[in-house]
C-alpha cells in the first residue's frame, strides 16, 4: 500500500476537454491559445475515414486555415519528423495539433520540438534535454490506449541506428488534451484491443511501480475498472459510445497515472523489441504483460492482491464473463494477487488478443538475439521504475518464454 507519510510530486499541466463532439469546436480553443495558422499532423488513414473532417471545418470556418501533414506511418520515424517540419515551418504555422494515435501524437510532440530549436533532433533525446517552452499544442486521440496526450514524453524511432528514440521534458505537456469519443467509433477491432491493452497495461505497471503515489494509485484504480469493464465491448461494438467513452477516459486517466508513477519491465522490453522489429506498442505490451507481472509477483503481491479486490469488488464480473474477478471475499493476498494475472488472461482472450510474440510475427530468437535484446532493455529508462530488481537472466527468461 502506498505509504501517505511519503513525499510526492504530481503534474498534470494539460487542460482536459472531454466530450462527445468536441472535435467540432477545435477552432476555439486555438484562438483562446492565440493561434493563426495550425499545422495539423495526421495520417493517411484518418483521412480516409474523414475522421479529421471535424477538426478541419472547424478551423476552415474560423478563418484559422489549417496546415495538413498526414504523411505518418505508424510506429513514426525521424525522417517523417523531420518532413513535417520543413513543411510547418515554410508554412509559417504557430500551433500544432495532432488528431490520431500515440504514432501521430508522438510525431506532433517531435515536430514541435524541431520547429522550436536548431539542430539534430538526436540531440534531444534523452529527459530533460529542453530547455524552453515550445508552440502551443492540442493533442486529440483517436485511439484509446497510448495516454500521450497528457504525457510528457515522445517516442521516435531512429530506423537507422534500429532503436528508439525517447524525449522526456515537461515542455511536451500539451495545452489541451481534447477527448471525442465519436472519432474512435471507426477504430477496428483489432486496433481497438491492441491499443487498449497498452492503457491496462499503464494501469497496472504505474499501479506497482518505485514511484506509485496516492494521486496516480487512484487514477489507476479507476482506469483499470473502465478498462476490464469496456474494453471486451468495445472491440466487439465499435459504435458502442458508452465502452468508447469509457475506455477513452480510462486511456487519459491511466496516461496521468503513469507519467506520474512510470512504468517498468513490460514497458522497457516492449519498447526494444518495438525498435528491433516495428510491432506494435500495445501489442508488443499485451504479449508480455502476464510475463512481467509473474515477474514482480513476489514483491508486489500486496499490491496486485489490492488492485484484484477494486477491481473483483466493482461488480465487473455482472456484465462481463470473468471467472477470475468474481469476489471472493475468503482469497488471501496471494490468491488474489495470482486472480488478478489470471484476470489479464481472460480480457487478453475477450479481446482476441495474440499470446506469443510469435504471432506478431518476429522471426525465431537466437541465443545471440535474446541476449541482445535482455541487454538493451535493461537500458531503458522504464526499468528504474519497476518493483523488484530486474536481472538480465529475468528478461532473457521472459522472452524466451514469451515467444
Ligand atoms: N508518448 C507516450 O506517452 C506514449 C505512450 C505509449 C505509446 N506511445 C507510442 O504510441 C505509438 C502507438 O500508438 P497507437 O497505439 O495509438 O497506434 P498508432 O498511432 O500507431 O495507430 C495504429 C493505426 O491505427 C489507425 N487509427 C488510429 N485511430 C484510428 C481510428 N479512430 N479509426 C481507424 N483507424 C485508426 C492509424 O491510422 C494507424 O494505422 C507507438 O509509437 C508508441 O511508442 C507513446
Ligand atoms: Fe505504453
Amino acid at each position: 500500500m502506498t505509504s501517505f507519510t511519503q513525499a510526492f510530486k504530481f503534474q498534470n499541466p494539460t487542460i482536459i476537454n472531454f466530450g462527445l463532439d468536441t472535435a467540432s469546436g477545435i477552432a476555439d480553443l486555438v484562438a483562446e491559445l492565440g493561434g493563426s495558422k495550425a499545422l495539423v499532423v495526421t495520417d493517411q488513414g484518418l483521412v480516409d475515414h474523414k475522421i479529421v473532417n471535424p477538426a478541419i471545418q472547424s478551423l476552415e470556418e474560423s478563418g484559422c486555415k489549417p496546415v495538413v501533414f498526414s504523411d505518418v506511418p505508424p510506429d513514426s520515424d525521424l525522417q517523417c519528423v523531420e518532413r513535417a517540419i520543413e513543411y510547418a515551418k515554410r508554412e509559417g504555422c504557430d500551433v500544432v495539433i495532432a488528431i490520431g494515435g500515440g504514432s501521430v501524437i508522438d510525431t506532433a510532440k517531435a515536430v514541435n520540438i524541431g520547429l522550436c530549436n536548431e539542430g539534430d533532433l538526436r540531440d534531444f533525446e534523452g529527459i530533460n534535454c529542453l530547455t524552453h517552452r515550445l508552440k502551443p499544442m492540442i493533442l486529440v486521440p483517436t485511439t484509446a490506449g497510448t495516454g500521450s496526450e497528457v504525457s510528457a514524453v515522445a517516442m521516435i524511432r531512429d530506423k537507422e541506428n534500429g532503436k528508439k528514440l525517447l524525449y522526456g521534458s515537461r515542455f511536451l505537456f500539451a495545452d489541451i488534451a481534447l477527448l471525442d469519443p465519436r472519432l474512435l467509433v471507426s477504430l477496428p477491432p483489432h486496433l481497438t484491443a491492441a491499443t487498449g491493452l497498452d492503457a491496462v497495461t499503464h494501469c497496472l505497471e504505474s499501479f506497482v511501480s518505485t514511484t506509485a503515489n496516492a494521486v496516480s494509485d487512484s487514477l489507476a484504480l479507476e482506469a483499470g475498472i473502465l478498462l476490464f469493464a469496456n474494453l471486451p465491448r468495445a472491440t466487439s461494438c465499435g459504435d458502442d459510445l458508452e465502452a468508447r467513452s469509457s475506455t477513452l477516459l480510462a486511456s487519459c486517466m491511466a496516461g496521468l497515472a503513469f507519467t506520474n508513477a512510470g512504468v517498468g519491465v513490460v514497458h522497457a522490453l516492449a519498447h526494444t523489441i518495438g525498435g528491433k522489429y516495428g510491432t506494435h506498442h500495445g501489442l508488443t505490451n499485451a504479449v508480455l504483460l502476464p510475463f512481467g507481472l509473474r515477474l514482480n509477483m513476489s514483491t508486489t503481491e500486496k499490491l496486485y492482491a489490492r488492485f484484484w479486490r477494486h477491481l473483483a469488488g466493482s461488480g465487473v464480473s455482472r456484465d462481463m464473463p470473468y471467472t477470475s474477478l468474481v469476489y471472493d471475499p475468503s482469497l488471501n493476498d496471494e490468491q488474489a494477487a495470482l486472480a488478478l494475472v489470471v484476470a489479464v488472461e481472460e480480457l487478453l482472450k475477450l479481446c482476441g488478443l495474440p499470446r506469443s510474440l510469435r504471432e506478431l510475427g518476429i522471426p525465431e530468437l537466437t541465443d545471440e538475439v535474446v541476449m541482445e535484446l535482455a541487454e538493451v532493455a535493461m537500458t531503458d529508462p522504464a526499468i528504474m521504475f519497476n518493483p523488484g530488481e530486474v536481472t538480465v537472466e529475468n528478461l532473457v527468461d521472459i522472452l524466451r518464454e514469451a515467444f
